[in-house]
């Protein structure tokens, strides 16, 4: 198989931190999506090509599929991997932020970092000459929302025409999608409770880039308002590290994808989710577990989009030939 990716694009990914969606162009994400569909074809192109590359992860919340998709991916490109486990002490406790960047750069080739604080990534890139990946933190989730737009993707639907529908909390996961949609000029609408709305602060930079792109993001509490969405994507009503809180549930309950939601979008719309899900909560069971549903597909594509960041920003791009100028193919099937 043959995919057409501009590589200058990605060569200038070189070395970049990648704290937030926005760290990426429309071009940038388009060409890591068509790498990351181009290393899922065929592993075998790829093997063994981050020899002698070396990823710290740290990690002050759990996971599951984020830590498994960069291990295991990060090793399969033949790269070696050192999991930091910080859920009991915080980055930033036992020594300086800024000591953690200046000391793993000398080994890690690039450090990867699940965080609350979003404070706490940007004083890691300041410290560090090694490219620093944001993993999730209180704003953001761009690794699972290249996953996604790699997902959607392979479902037919064009970023930049794409109506994506948000119910739920105004969390982290919906402000990197909000970002996704406004880089690529796409149309999101985002369904909260007046309380739960995404972050005002970041809601107006968001805008900003959809006012240069066309890029249209509606806020509102109506559900009405997604007719015709090419998907419906929730999350968790309370993320990790909040508390529970019994009102903020109450006020989503109205919002819980449930097939009569679905049938607003139309029979068409994919359900998304970037899991751990709750059924009976955010979502039925018979949505996340019916025929509309790509969860799974998303969190395979975790491991493909981030493989393809990584080889982004170490610079090691596969074999290619020029074709009309810069435009290159990248032979999946070689060798
Ligand atoms: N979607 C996601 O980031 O899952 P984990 O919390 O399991 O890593
Ligand atoms: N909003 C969720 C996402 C989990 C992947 C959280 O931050 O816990």
């Amino acid at each position: 198989m043959h995919r057409t990716v501009d590589i200058s694009v990605l060569e200038a990914l070189k070395s970049r931190s990648i704290l937030r969606l926005t760290d990426l162009t429309a071009a940038e994400i388009s060409a890591v999506i068509a790498l990351a569909r181009t290393v899922k074809a065929d592993y075998s192109a790829f093997r063994g090509v981050l020899a002698q590359r070396s990823l710290v992860m740290l990690f002050e919340k759990p996971s599951l599929r984020t830590r498994v998709s960069f291990e295991i991916g990060f090793q399969k490109l033949g790269g070696c991997v050192s999991f930091l486990d910080h859920c009991n002490e915080h980055i930033g406790s036992r020594e300086p932020v800024g000591d953690y960047g200046r000391i793993l750069e000398r080994w890690a080739d690039v450090i990867v970092a699940r965080v609350f604080k979003q404070e706490t990534l940007a004083a890691l890139r300041d410290n560090c000459s090694s490219p620093i990946v944001n993993a999730l933190s209180d704003i953001a989730h761009p690794c699972q929302v290249l996953a996604d737009a790699q997902t959607l993707v392979e479902h037919s639907v064009k970023l930049e025409s794409m109506h994506l529908a948000w119910l739920g909390d105004g969390n982290n996961v919906c402000l990197s999608l909000m970002e996704l949609a406004a880089i690529m000029g796409g149309q999101m609408t985002v369904v909260t409770p007046a309380t739960h709305k995404p972050c005002a602060t970041l809601t107006a930079q968001i805008q900003s880039i959809a006012a240069k792109t066309g890029a249209t993001i509606t806020l509102t509490d109506d559900p009405s308002e997604i007719a015709g969405a090419h998907a419906v994507y929730t999350d968790a009503w309370i993320s990790m590290g909040q508390k529970d809180c019994p009102e903020k549930i109450a006020s989503l309950r109205k919002l819980s994808v449930t097939p009569e939601i679905m049938k607003i979008a139309g029979p068409h719309a994919k359900f998304m989710h970037c899991l751990p899900a709750h059924r009976g909560e955010e979502v039925a069971g018979a949505v996340i577990d019916g025929p509309q549903s790509v969860i799974y597909d998303e969190a395979e594509n975790r491991m493909h989009a981030q493989n393809a960041l990584m080889l982004a920003l170490l610079g090691v791009l596969p074999a290619t030939r020029t074709v009309r100028g810069a435009q290159v193919e990248i032979l999946a099937n070689r060798g």
